[in-house]
């Protein structure tokens, strides 16, 4: 089993390219009330959940739903490809602002198994895209781009096994919530609440970006 410690309130952003199991990834751990997703927005204001010109307005109205979410102190996961500093980093801003902590879960599965599972499925993606997809994801995993982010934990799942032995833990966190000029910042850094990814069977937690104190924790170079 992959313990994987999801601080409530906080920002989940799921990383992957288009076919990688970011929606599956969801369902399986997520209540539907809890995911916010790109594709889904896009079929709401579209009919079509890979119509690129709505995307736009699809992920303005998922920054405002997120920002609303966090303020309110609500788990909130974020199903889109999240591949880039660039789109994550409005996401980070509004998870600060409202001082709750973001967890990153990467799908990192080999290349292969990301092409096939896309071309098996009723809606394909242009193999094209999901080949910039993988790339950038490899910039962005290689190029240890998260760690200089203010991710609170970094899960990096590298294969299906991974993935199907993946387990949220829930820890309830105390929210200080909202905007406030005069109030402490929270940290959520403080030994019992690091959150991540904990490896079978050990109690040790991950570091706040993510890399674990011992040696069994999956480092995120290859
Ligand atoms: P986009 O929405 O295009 O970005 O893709 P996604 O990352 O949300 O992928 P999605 O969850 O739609 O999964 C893509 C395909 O892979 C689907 O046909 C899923 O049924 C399949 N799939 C996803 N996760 C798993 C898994 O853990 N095991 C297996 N066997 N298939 C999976
Ligand atoms: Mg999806």
């Amino acid at each position: 089993m992959i313990r994987i410690v999801i601080p409530e309130p906080s920002l989940v952003l799921l990383i992957g390219a288009a076919g990688a199991g970011k929606s599956t990834f969801a369902a399986r751990h997520f209540g539907a009330d809890e995911v916010c997703s790109s594709d889904g927005l896009r079929e709401v204001l579209s009919g079509n959940p890979a119509d690129q010109s709505v995307s736009r307005r699809a992920f303005a109205i998922l920054h405002r739903d997120v920002e609303r979410r966090l303020q309110e102190g609500r788990l909130t996961v974020v199903d889109a490809t999240n591949l880039t500093e660039h789109q994550r980093r409005p996401l980070l801003r509004r998870a600060a602002a409202a001082q709750v902590p973001t967890i990153a879960i990467v799908l990192d599965l080999p290349a292969n198994i990301v092409r096939s599972r896309n071309a098996g499925r009723d809606r394909v993606v242009d193999p094209d895209v999901v080949e910039r997809h993988l790339a950038t994801l490899r910039r962005t995993v290689d190029g240890d781009e998260l760690h200089r982010e203010d991710l609170a934990g970094i899960i990096l799942l590298r294969s299906e096994d991974d993935v199907a032995r993946a387990r949220i833990e829930r820890r309830p966190t105390p929210h200080e919530g909202g905007r406030s000029a005069d109030r402490a910042p929270v940290t959520h850094r403080s030994a019992d609440r690091q959150p991540g990814r904990v490896p079978d069977d050990e109690s040790s937690t991950t570091r706040p970006n993510g890399r674990a104190r011992n040696s069994t924790h999956t480092p995120l170079r290859r």
